[in-house]
């Protein structure tokens, strides 16, 4: 299980060191990544780097990711940030083609492939985030919007594959009218999801399914079901260290 904080624009240095002081203070953590769930955060890019001092000072087993990256290897691209520089900064993996992304930076269906393959080619796994808008959700469009999405990202995939790229992918559902709405999906919705990957995409595709939008300790447990949810990607709540450990302690319970 993978549970990821995704923090957006949000956090300085002092919120930071008090959001882990918050988690630290026990070894529960540990026996949970036994258990094969993992916490990740995804601070804004400025603080990659004190991040994962202040995680590996306090001991926490906790993974980075970076929100963002650029498709490009290196060179003349202005206040981009390359998957090489993720690495350098002991990173893990990489948010791409969040709804955010495509909705106020243009980012296309495209350009998140062509991350898809840097991000690979580097090691860094990829949570590929893919979801529909109300509008295409009351126009019956739900299935032609995740296979436009998904389709050309699938495809660099098996060529990384092909090449012999072993970096696991995950797929994050986020219904954009889900997201910082308080309007969750019904676990029926990601049920419809996973199903629809299983058959168009396959196994590999399904079992790296995430679900974001909006979940909180309040709606976690309802949205969870094994085999179909891989994960978690949570914003606004997670922005509040108790609202993690009440999260953990609902799905996993105390180990
Ligand atoms: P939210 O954000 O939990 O605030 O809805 C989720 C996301 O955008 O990843």
């Amino acid at each position: 299980m993978h549970m990821i904080a995704n923090w957006k624009m949000n956090m300085t240095r002092g919120e930071i060191a008090s959001y882990l002081d918050v988690l630290s203070g026990d070894d529960r953590w540990q026996a949970w990544k036994e258990r094969g769930i993992r916490l990740f955060i995804a601070p804004p890019y400025p603080y990659l780097d004190f991040l994962g001092s202040q995680i590996r000072s306090r001991n926490l087993p906790f993974g980075v990711l970076a929100q963002n990256m650029c498709a490009f290897e290196k060179g003349a691209y202005t206040g981009e940030v390359s998957g090489a520089m993720l690495r350098d900064l002991g990173v893990e993996g990489v948010l791409l083609g969040h709804s955010e992304r495509r909705q106020y930076f243009g980012e296309t269906d495209a350009a998140v492939a062509e991350k898809t393959t840097r991000a690979l080619s580097m090691g860094l796994m990829p949570v590929v985030c893919f979801g529909e808008t109300w509008e295409e959700r009351e126009a019956g469009r739900c299935t032609e919007v995740w296979n436009r999405q998904i389709e050309p990202v699938r495809e660099r995939i098996v060529k990384a594959r092909g090449e012999g790229t072993g970096t696991p992918v995950n797929w994050a559902y986020e219904p954009v009218w889900a997201i910082g709405t308080g309007r969750t999906a019904v676990l029926e919705n990601i049920r419809e999801v996973s199903s629809h990957l299983r058959k168009n995409f396959g196994d590999e595709v399904a079992s790296g399914l995430l679900y974001g939008g909006s979940v909180n300790d309040e709606s976690v447990s309802g949205l969870w079901e094994k085999g179909t949810v891989h994960g978690f990607l949570v914003g606004t709540a997670f922005l509040e260290p108790k609202c993690v450990l009440r999260v953990f302690d609902r799905l996993f319970g105390c180990p």
